[in-house]
């Protein structure tokens, strides 16, 4: 039985994360976040109400799972603390049971422009980030220049560090991007405040970890977006600034791979993709558009419509040997109940191996496997028997061409709409 699950996306995010790790969470002792930010956006209906998260584990909708957020997140403390209010609205109880590593660095408001600045910089080639101050904040990190946020919560620290940070921010807004350069006095203020109100809430998540495993607990790692927008493995330089793959779990909370035992890719039965880079199965045709409405797909944290195309079995069988995948959770098989005949990408043709970076990814043209579609509603089902023969086919194909077995499917936005093979806590 497994005692400690990671949950990954497996293509370039918005593969339904949200709802598994929230389904799995029921399970949990504790639900923690390891890298990325508040450009991850997941959806959870519970009840027929939509919650979106950006930044708290997604194991807050469930009333007893503590949730964590490991040093390997950098974290807004404005968009934190609005989460958090925004959750106490509702009555869901949030500050007892959150534990917030200080060691997390702060992403400021000179990020956050400094974020905006660099895209408008770089024109036609503009990452289409979620303008959120991510890859500035990291790369602040990386420098080792950035504050975190056990800074903020002290003021004398939070004075000795934060002028040296404007002041180098605000000669690259003004004097390299030509733009507007921050208040520093309004963001040391802001700053402090927020530092003050997240400081009850600061744990040493690392330690926490390490008790809960100790002890037996279960615990669930909940990855944001999705491997291929990994800084190291994926589109480059298409890609976020965090370690999305496995390896970010162990950096960005701190514990070592034995602490792991199951790891779930989320898949979705197409592929999408927010922002801009490759994309060797995109489609711009009707099959495309059929998905795209069929799938609601719009981003959940910026509302941008999202690029659809076929699964690309070539680029998953990657991810899943470079995050050591146990099992696959398929979501949104129900999109293609539409289609007459549905495609698996096998292989590319175009590039020597596998693409190393955005150029060679540009060069990959899909060589497409084509199976007939099935008949029958495949939404809201539950049980295994009831799937209709030829998606069976489907799966039972992308299993042999992954070298992966799939263990749940995922069939609508609510939690109990699921079909589960085996059961990844067990
Ligand atoms: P950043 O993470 O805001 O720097 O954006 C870098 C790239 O990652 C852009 O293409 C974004 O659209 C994409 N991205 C970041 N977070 C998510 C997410 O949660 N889902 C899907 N794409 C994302």
């Amino acid at each position: 039985m497994a005692q400690s699950v990671v949950i990954l996306g497996t293509q370039w995010g918005d593969e339904g994360k949200g709802k598994i790790v929230d389904l799995l969470a029921h399970e949990a002792d504790a639900v923690v976040r390891f890298q990325g930010g508040h450009n991850a956006g997941h959806t959870l209906v519970v009840g027929g109400r939509k919650t979106v998260l950006h930044v708290i584990p997604s194991g807050v909708l469930t009333d007893r799972a503590r949730c964590l957020i490991g040093n390997g997140v950098v974290v807004a403390p404005h968009a934190l603390i609005e989460e958090i209010r925004g959750l106490e609205a509702n009555g869901i109880e949030v500050r007892p049971r959150l534990g917030i590593s200080p060691a997390c660095p702060a992403i400021l408001g000179c990020h956050e422009a400094l974020d905006r600045a660099k895209e408008r910089s770089r024109g036609k080639k503009a990452i289409g980030t979620t303008g959120r101050g991510i890859g500035p904040a990291y790369e602040d990190k990386a420098s080792r220049l950035g504050l975190r946020l056990a800074d903020l919560a002290d003021p004398a620290r939070l004075a000795d560090k934060l002028d040296a940070v404007i002041d180098y921010h605000n000669f690259l807004l003004t004097r390299y991007y030509d733009a507007d350069p921050v208040d520093g006095q309004q963001i040391a203020d802001d700053a402090a405040r927020q530092g003050e109100e997240l400081k009850p809430m600061f744990a040493d998540v690392t330690g926490e970890l390490h008790d809960l495993r100790r002890a037996g607990r279960a615990i669930l790692f909940e990855g944001a977006q999705g491997s291929l927008l990994d800084i190291d493995h994926g589109t480059y330089p298409f890609v976020t600034s965090s370690n999305t793959t496995v390896g970010g779990v162990m950096t960005g909370a701190g514990v070592g791979p034995g602490d792991i035992d199951y790891v779930l890719g989320i898949t979705k039965a197409y592929a999408t993709r927010v922002g801009s880079g490759p994309f060797p199965t995109e489609l711009d045709d009707a099959d495309g558009r059929m998905m795209a409405e069929r799938g609601v797909e719009f981003g959940a944290t910026t509302g941008r419509p999202r690029r659809c195309g076929w699964l690309d079995a070539v680029a998953l069988k990657r991810m899943v040997r470079i995050n050591g995948i146990t099992g696959l959770c398929i979501t949104k098989l129900d999109v293609l109940d539409a289609f007459d005949r549905v495609r698996i990408c096998v292989d590319y043709e175009g590039v020597d191996g596998f693409p190393v970076g955005a150029e060679e990814w540009s060069r990959a043209r899909p060589v497409y496997e084509d199976m007939p579609g099935w008949d029958g509603d495949t939404q809201g089902l539950t049980d295994a028997d009831k799937l209709p023969a030829a998606a069976c086919a489907y799966l039972d194909r992308l299993e042999e061409l992954i070298e992966a077995p799939v263990h749940m499917l995922s069939t609508g936005p609510e939690r109990d709409a699921n079909v589960i093979l085996r059961h990844p806590f067990g």
